[in-house]
This record gives structure tokens, sequence and C-alpha cells, in this order.
């Protein structure tokens, strides 16, 4: 099976392409134009798995450099297209480069799946689709209520694309996976979240403070109506997310899916605030964190978390991770690249 994985030098892409290699025989093809990765995801996959992986610098906008690698591989089974912008505050201030570049890549990946004829997709989607909910936890069926940011509504256009591709091109399927809040890092602690600007997320925010990089944590908000005022989140391991998606394109490629297109999200199924997050890093790390209450960040929802019993059940997936393991990773991975 030959596999193109597109931000592959990426946070989740690179935990998938070490899943893969060390779980099945797929070949990997990665392609990434390194908007906020490195070249060297790539060596931290080979140390972790001692396999070199091919790999590509390409802009998916750039339709023509994009069909280069299709016909540089002929016979491509499967895409896992992960490429995309994904900071929430930052699609807020600047929306335009998020709909530019989440829409037209997609748009272009789709364009090479459909002229190679590619079977199978598996699309990163997000919890974000769902705005604010009425009902937790949240399940596939849930309606999508207004996106509250940007890059949310990236996402939500997406998986409309998707759909819609596939009504017109019947051969190919796809999967879209909603990730709820991939966090942690590759249990080793030498794989993990790098950014190439200041972090946006919560995890890198907190071990960058403990180590001294940045001088403190913020919470957005503590008048939530949660149990603390802060935030509730599905914080799930990334290892785990990378998991599910070696699972869910074996399901495509041996066909077991019964729509052309389903939609499976990928969570815990339990809720954290930013304060219990804030605690489980204390006791993992041992360090005592400094921060302190701030104004709501635009475009956060309140509180989401996820009903996983459909990835369970169409995947055979379940999570391994805690929030301590994902903790623990987490600063492990900070202590090696400091
Ligand atoms: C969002 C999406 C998620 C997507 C992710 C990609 C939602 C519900 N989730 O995650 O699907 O995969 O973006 O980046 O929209 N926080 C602080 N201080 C900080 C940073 C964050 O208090 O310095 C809080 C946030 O307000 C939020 C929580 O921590 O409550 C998590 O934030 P973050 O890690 O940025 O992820 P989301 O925005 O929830």
């Amino acid at each position: 099976m030959k596999i193109l994985i597109t931000g592959g030098a990426g946070y989740i892409g690179s935990h998938t392409i070490i899943e893969i290699i060390q779980n099945t025989e797929w070949e990997i093809i990665s392609l990434d134009n390194y908007a906020n990765s490195s070249g060297d995801s790539y060596t931290r996959v080979e140390n972790i798995t001692g396999k070199k992986v091919k790999h590509y610098n390409v802009d998916l906008k750039d339709l023509g450099a994009t069909e280069k690698v299709f016909e540089e591989n002929p016979g491509i089974n499967g895409i896992i297209h992960f490429a995309a912008f994904k900071a929430v505050g930052e699609s807020v201030e600047q929306p335009l480069m998020y709909y530019d570049n989440n829409i037209n890549t997609l748009n272009n990946i789709l364009r090479c799946q459909a002229k190679y004829n590619v079977p199978n997709i598996i699309f990163s989607s997000s919890c974000s689709v769902y705005g604010n909910v009425d009902e937790l936890p949240v399940t596939e069926n849930n309606k999508l209520s207004k996106p509250e940011s940007p890059y949310a509504y990236t996402k939500q256009i997406g998986e409309v694309m998707v759909d819609d591709f596939l009504k017109a091109n019947k051969n190919l399927k796809a999967i879209s996976l909603r990730y709820f809040n991939p966090v942690g890092a590759h249990i080793t602690g030498f794989n993990g979240e790098l950014s190439s600007t200041k972090p946006n997320n919560l995890v890198p925010f907190i071990t960058q403070t403990a180590i001294g990089k940045l001088e403190k944590l913020t919470v957005f908000g503590s008048d939530y109506e949660t149990r603390d005022g802060t935030c509730v989140r599905d914080y799930i391991h990334v290892s785990d997310i990378a998991n599910a998606h070696v699972l869910a394109l074996d399901c495509l490629i041996k066909e077991k899916l019964d729509l052309s297109h389903d939609i499976i999200n990928l969570g815990t199924g339990v809720g954290v605030t930013v304060l219990e997050a804030i605690k489980a890093f204390e006791k993992v790390s041992g360090k005592s964190l400094n921060y302190s209450i701030g104004d709501r960040r635009d475009g956060d929802v309140a509180a989401i978390y996820a009903n996983n019993e459909k990835a369970h059940k169409i995947l055979g997936w379940i999570p391994q991770y805690n929030l301590e393991d994902m903790m623990l990773s987490a600063w492990k991975w900070e202590q090696y690249i400091f």
C-alpha cells in the first residue's frame, strides 16, 4: 500500500508516520511546506523508528507541484490530509489566511484524488465544527452550530466539500476524523509539537512556561458556566489520534465502510477544565506553574467533550493514554528540545 500524507512533518502528521511505520507495511510519501514545522521532524521519526521517510517540500496550494508528486508516485492507495492552519485565535485575527490555505489545499488534494484515482482519503476535521453545544458528550449526529472561529468554519466547509466531492465521484471513499484536543508527545519524549511561532495551544504554553521560555500562562476566562469557571476540553494523546488514522485508513482499504463518507469523533470522552489540566501538569512534573486568570479568548467555546462510541464501534479504537501520560510526555519533550 502506498500512502500519501500531507502535513507529514507536522505535529499529528509526524506521530501518524511513526504509528504507520511501527504497525504496518505501508509505504509512505510525505508532503509538507514547513509552514508550521520543519524537515527535522523526519530525522526525529527516523531516530524513533529507524526508517527514513520519503518526503517532498510542496505547498499544496500549488496544484502543479502537487500533481507532480502524484505523477512521480503512481498507484497511491490512500491519502491522509493533515496539512492546514489550526490556531483558533490566529484564525480570528487573520481569517482570509485561513480560508485561503485550508480551503484551497483541500480543493487541490481532492482534485488530485480524482485525477489519479486514489480510492481513499482521511480528512482532518475538528470538534470545533460543533460550535457551542447544548448536550454533552457530543455525538457525531449533533447538529453543527454556527462556527465560533474562521478555523472552525474551514473545517465545516471542508467536510461539506468532501461530501459533495464523493457524491460526484462514487468510486472514492473518505472518513473525516473530528479531533478534540490533541496534546502530549511521543511516549519516548523524542517527538512532539514544535511550532515555528509562539504557541497557541494550552499544553505547549504550559510546558514552555514551566521551563522558563515564557514568563507566565494566562488562563483565558474563569467566568464560564463550568465546574471551576474555566473552559472544558477533551484532551487526547497525539499517539492515540495517530493510531486512529491507521485504523481508519485500514478500514477504508479493506472496504469495511458502508457509507462513502463517514464522520468520527476522536476524543477520550472525558472533559477537563483548564485548571485541572494545569494541576495534572504540576503533579507529574513536580513544578508549580506561574499562571494568572485573564480575559476570555475570542472564538473559544465554553465546554466540549466527545462521545467516542462510534470510533470504538467502527474502528475498534480505544485511547491508551490518560491526562497524566499526556502531560508527562509533553514535559519530557519540552526538556528534550530545551
Ligand atoms: C481548538 C479546537 C480543536 C482543534 C484545536 C487546534 C475547539 C473547541 N477546539 O482547540 O478542535 O484541534 O483548536 O488548535 O475549538 N487556554 C488558556 N491559555 C492559553 C491557551 C489556551 O487558558 O494560553 C485555554 C483555551 O481558552 C481553551 C483551552 O485552554 O479553553 C484549550 O485551548 P487550545 O489548546 O488553544 O485548544 P482549543 O482552542 O480548545
